[in-house]
């Protein structure tokens, strides 16, 4: 047994948290859109247009569909298994606890490296929006060093605090922050309606000429370039709405309203994805956005003429990204708290404080680490790492439906994914597609954190672990 034991689904089940019902189909989709659409739209569009031209929307297509066929893996675990923990319970009664282990560990690079990935994002429309008002910060404290050619940065200071913000209000209790999640997701959604509205007048055909400059993978000046490289990119826009599953103990019929809520959140923002970065390139000549990077959106309301529509739009963003952060950090307190509360996390990360009821110290711990980072590392590392270790974990559940399906067939009563086997088979496809879009220096990096996991488990969690002191217990009865 050892490493491969498995949490059982029945007992799962029977212990899940009595937290109250309130969250309905609605509400989930909501709760996905807060946590998909940020940095990915309004940042990294601008390399992604670099990195394939106009084809760009088709990068977009292909991770969306990457996504959308994990996420029918996951909506059938979701339903399966509504309890918290998301990908890492999932794997735990699936393969056992080392792969869990390693999906928990890979879940917290995601959640807080992308929070740190978004932070930098929020502090790139936040700079822009000081500026028009004419207030400027040194520029040492404007980005992470090497950020910009030719300018000298130090570290992002915009992206340390806003970290540290979102990290005092979730130490303090989640309650009243569902409620101003939904408020700030519906600014953002009105923002790029509003946005497409006023400038899809602007769209010049031979703009979108040629159409895919690069091909779908080619080299050019040492880098990858293309449709396929570009989606590795853009992948990032889509990361978080699996955040979608961990709400499960306090939805209404989980097993038809997880399913309901990710495909839901993952369409809408598909969609306008698509139709946004069709107008951005049919706007303006993709070269253009090298010289907006930090705020790609903006080049085309500076093309456009329409300097009031950017303010606002920035504003959206900045309250839009200020979500992504929020359900993140959220969501990587909650993993380190179930790691914590299964043993194979030091108690220190599960201890909930008395007075706020949060795991308090876990997610301060995090919250700083995660500031950090985002005021140290270059975005363009940090979205790319998140990319990898998401894609691993699309991987791992993907693999799980099969394996489930296979070893527990009587267990999937709720959402079963249409097409088994080819919808995990071609969920896993995608993602190894994109993994290989990927620079080398990411692999590299995620190989490292990888190997830091495993030292901590086989050193701490294994010993740890609360379904090892049931073991022993029951072999010593
Ligand atoms: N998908 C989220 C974003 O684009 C992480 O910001």
């Amino acid at each position: 047994m050892g490493v491969m034991r498995k949490k059982s689904i029945e007992s799962l089940l029977a212990h899940a948290t009595p937290l109250r019902r309130t969250l309905r189909t609605w509400d989930l989709t909501m709760l996905g859109i807060g946590a998909i659409i940020g940095t990915g739209i309004f940042v990294l569009t601008g390399k992604g247009a670099l990195t394939a031209g106009p084809a760009l929307s088709v990068s977009f297509l292909i991770a969306a569909v990457c996504c959308g066929f994990a996420a029918l893996c996951y909506a059938e675990f979701a339903s399966m298994v509504p309890v918290a923990g998301s990908a890492y319970t999932y794997a735990y009664v699936s393969f056992g606890e080392i792969v869990a282990f390693i999906i928990g560990w890979d879940l917290i690079l995601e959640y807080a490296l992308t929070a740190a990935t978004v932070s930098a994002g929020w502090s790139g429309y936040f700079l822009d929006l000081l500026s028009s008002a004419g207030i400027h910060l040194p520029t040492a404290l404007t980005a992470a060093e090497g950020t910009t050619p030719g300018v000298h940065t130090v570290f992002n200071l915009p992206a340390f605090v806003i970290v540290l913000v979102v990290t005092a209000v979730i130490s303090v209790g989640i309650n009243q922050t569902r409620r101003v999640n939904s408020v700030l997701v519906a600014v953002k959604l009105a923002v790029i309606v509003a946005f497409i509205a006023f400038t899809v007048w602007f769209v010049r055909p031979r703009n979108w000429q040629p159409f895919s400059p690069y091909g779908l993978y080619s080299f050019h000046g040492g880098t990858a370039a293309g449709i396929i490289p570009a989606a590795s990119i853009v992948f990032f826009s889509f990361v978080g709405f699996d955040a979608v599953s961990s709400s499960a103990e306090e939805t209404i019929n989980p097993t038809k309203t997880l399913p309901r809520g990710i495909m839901a959140s993952l369409g809408i923002s598909t969609a306008l994805y698509i139709v946004m970065t069709l107008i951005m390139t049919g706007v303006v000549p993709y070269p253009e956005f090298a010289h907006y990077l930090n705020a790609p959106v903006l080049a085309v309301l500076h093309a456009t003429g329409q300097a009031w529509l950017a303010v606002i739009v920035s504003i959206g963003a900045i309250l839009g990204m200020t979500t992504v952060i929020l359900v993140m950090l959220y969501g990587q307190s909650r993993i380190c708290y179930s790691m914590s509360r299964d043993g194979l996390f030091p108690k220190f990360f599960g201890q909930v404080s008395p007075r706020f009821r949060t795991p308090f110290k876990g997610t301060w711990f995090f919250g700083i680490v995660t500031a950090l980072a985002g005021g140290f590392v270059n975005l363009n590392i940090l979205s790319e790492l998140v990319n990898i270790g998401t894609l691993a974990a699309f991987v791992l559940v993907s693999a799980g439906v099969l394996w489930m399906r296979h070893t527990r067939p009587e267990l999937h009563r709720g959402f079963r994914a249409p097409g088994v086997p080819y919808t995990p088979l071609i969920a896993i496809a995608f993602c190894l597609l994109l993994i290989a879009g990927l620079n080398w220096q990411t692999w590299v990096r995620f190989l490292i954190w990888f190997a830091l996991g495993m030292v901590i488990y086989l050193s701490y969690g294994r010993r740890h672990s609360m379904l090892n002191a049931a073991q022993q217990e029951a072999v010593s009865v």
